[in-house]
């Protein structure tokens, strides 16, 4: 089985969830446009879900792909499975509920491979923990895919450390997607991100930049004092606030790979930035403790 060493994914990730039905609603030519950019910008890999754009969006995705026989070896495609979505594209859902059955990932992967117009997918994920998962069935699927030249490199999304070391010991998983960002600190305090960096593997985590709450006036009291703190350190590193909060993930030793929400072109041109900023130590804990509102110990 190979891991993200083989895989080769960008240091940040684009995200598609808001490109769709979700978001932006791109028509082709404009999502083709933000993928062929994003590649120029060296943002060569793209998370997906089967079930974003209520499963309408990797098919958008793939319509590019189709058209455009070159784009694929230029890119590398996350997708994700195990989410039984309620909603008007899968009327057999009538209850919301994860699957990571054998019978559903096969079936999951083979149904993203059509939608997405390739051969392969680098990275599957399952999205979310099944309390009813059977770990041997799922690295024995994955395994066959994977001999299948279908799967390249397989992962979790949002797993605890118990739930993540009892997969790994079946088949080595190359990463755990997760919410981690200025806002969302538990997986540096849970064992989560612990648990990577002991395997090796980098995390990637999702709504880097707070799903975009860092951009708005909300109720949350860790939102001004974020701000009160980030001010002096954007003149210091001369940089924006979205490319200091994606800095101060990247500082990690873990090897973070941010997976980017923006439907916005320039704001991926300007996420690449964030990766020549090098942060101090104590501007890591102001902006730490910034969030807790309160001194370390
Ligand atoms: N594994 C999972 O369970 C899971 C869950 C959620 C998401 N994901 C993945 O993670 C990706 C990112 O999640 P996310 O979209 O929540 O990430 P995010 O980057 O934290 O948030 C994106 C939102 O913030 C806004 N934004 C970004 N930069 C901004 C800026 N400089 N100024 C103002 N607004 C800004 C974006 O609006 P604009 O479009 O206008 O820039 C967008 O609405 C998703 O696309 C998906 O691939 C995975």
């Amino acid at each position: 089985m190979t891991n993200l060493e083989e895989t080769n994914l960008s240091p940040l990730i684009v995200g598609t969830m808001r490109l769709g039905l979700w978001g932006a609603q791109m028509n082709s030519q404009q999502l083709q446009e933000f993928i062929e950019e994003s590649i120029e910008f060296g943002l060569t890999t793209f998370d997906h879900a089967d079930i974003y754009g209520d499963y309408t969006t990797e098919a958008d995705f793939g319509k590019v792909l189709k058209n455009n026989s070159s784009l694929r070896t230029k890119l590398q495609l996350i997708t994700k499975c195990g989410i039984r979505r309620v909603c008007a594209n899968r009327p057999d859902h009538k209850i919301k509920s994860y699957d990571s059955s054998p019978e559903h990932i096969k079936w999951s992967v083979e149904n993203s491979l059509k939608e997405l117009a390739t051969d392969y997918i680098d990275v599957l994920l399952i999205h979310r923990p099944d309390h009813l998962m059977d770990p041997n069935e799922v690295a024995e699927v994955i395994f066959h895919l994977y001999e299948a030249g279908k799967v390249r490199s397989f992962g979790v999304s949002n797993f605890t450390p118990s739930q993540f070391e009892l997969l790994n010991e079946e088949i080595p998983l190359c990463t755990n997607q997760i919410e981690a960002s200025i806002l969302a600190l538990n997986p540096f305090e849970d064992g989560t991100i612990d648990q990577c960096l002991r395997q090796g593997v980098p995390p990637m985590a999702w709504s880097p930049l707070g799903g975009g709450a860092l951009f708005q006036t909300g109720e949350d009291p860790r939102l001004n004092q974020i701000l009160q703190v980030a001010r002096p350190l954007q003149e210091k590193y001369n940089c924006q606030l979205d490319q200091l909060l994606l800095a101060w993930l990247l500082r990690h030793p873990a090897g973070i790979q941010p997976v980017l929400g923006t439907s916005k072109i320039e704001r991926i041109r300007d996420a690449v930035g964030a990766l020549a900023i090098q942060m101090d130590r104590t501007d890591w804990y102001d902006l730490w403790q910034a969030s807790k509102g309160a001194v370390l110990p």
